[in-house]
């Protein structure tokens, strides 16, 4: 099958009145409430609000500095091709973009959240580090649901929900947050709870997809998520080995 491909002469007025509301919205926020990694990497890949971002362009910016590139995709795809496309250090993305009615709300992400929330740190290597091995990982355990769930917690509380201490300040940096207006101020607040990174209390942490998250996680940097990769392994085998023996001895 041909790759999908972005076009780019398809944007309407409509779409770039969206990026442009949606960036200027979010930009008033993360400059004092993003990881300072996260500011510098929309510097990399130069957004900017008065333009949609091209993915041809993103492929030489990120290939030249992490070897990374995009894929366009439909809409949300199956888990195994998510990974087997991250393994290929290629970003499954969205093109489209949310209308100006729905500013606050979709079921699905576009590409405000795809591409502003997730791309900017695919400049960075130790995230990308990051994210590689957890497809790696994931990869290995396709046949095993329990196993894909686990990882998938310690991707939603990371890549997606991740917040990050910097100079004894909490930051945004998780792409479900960043793309976000709400989400940025509530998950900063003494609403949820803060918890420091650890990998265990991840992997046993449920979350809903569907409300602001009760709890985030603080790491200390992406360098500590990325040497966190053999601690992510042995955990997961502890775990869907307690899950085996629970299992056993309930057919008992
Ligand atoms: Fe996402």
């Amino acid at each position: 099958m041909k790759p999908m491909q972005q076009d780019y002469s398809k944007y309407t007025d409509e779409d770039r009145l969206v990026w442009k509301t949606l960036f200027d919205r979010q930009m008033k926020n993360l400059e004092t409430m993003a990881s300072r990694q996260f500011i510098d990497a929309l510097q990399e890949v130069e957004f900017r609000p008065d333009k949609i971002p091209d993915f041809k362009e993103l492929d030489k910016l990120l290939g030249s500095k992490t070897g990374w590139a995009m894929e366009v995709v439909p809409n949300i795809i199956p888990q195994k091709d998510f990974f087997q496309t991250l393994d290929l250090k290629h970003f499954p993305a969205t093109t489209w973009l949310r209308r100006m009615d729905q500013l606050d709300y979709l079921e699905e992400p576009d590409m405000f959240h795809d591409v502003f929330g997730h791309v900017p740190l695919l400049s960075n290597k130790a995230y990308t580090g990051f994210f590689k091995g957890m497809a790696e990982l994931a990869l290995k355990h396709l046949d095993s649901p329990l196993a894909i769930e686990l990882l998938g917690r310690i991707y939603w509380f990371t890549i997606e929900f991740g917040l990050m201490n910097e100079n004894g300040q909490k930051k945004v940096y998780g792409a479900g947050i960043i793309s976000s207006a709400g989400e940025t101020l509530y998950s900063l607040s003494d609403k949820p709870v803060h918890l420091s990174f650890d990998v265990r209390s991840v992997m046993q942490s449920t979350f809903r997809t569907d409300v602001f998250q009760e709890k985030y996680f603080v790491v200390d940097s992406f360098e500590v998520l990325y040497e966190s990769l053999p601690e992510i392994e042995k955990v997961l085998k502890e775990e869907l080995e307690s899950a085996r023996l629970l299992d056993k001895s309930a057919a008992m």
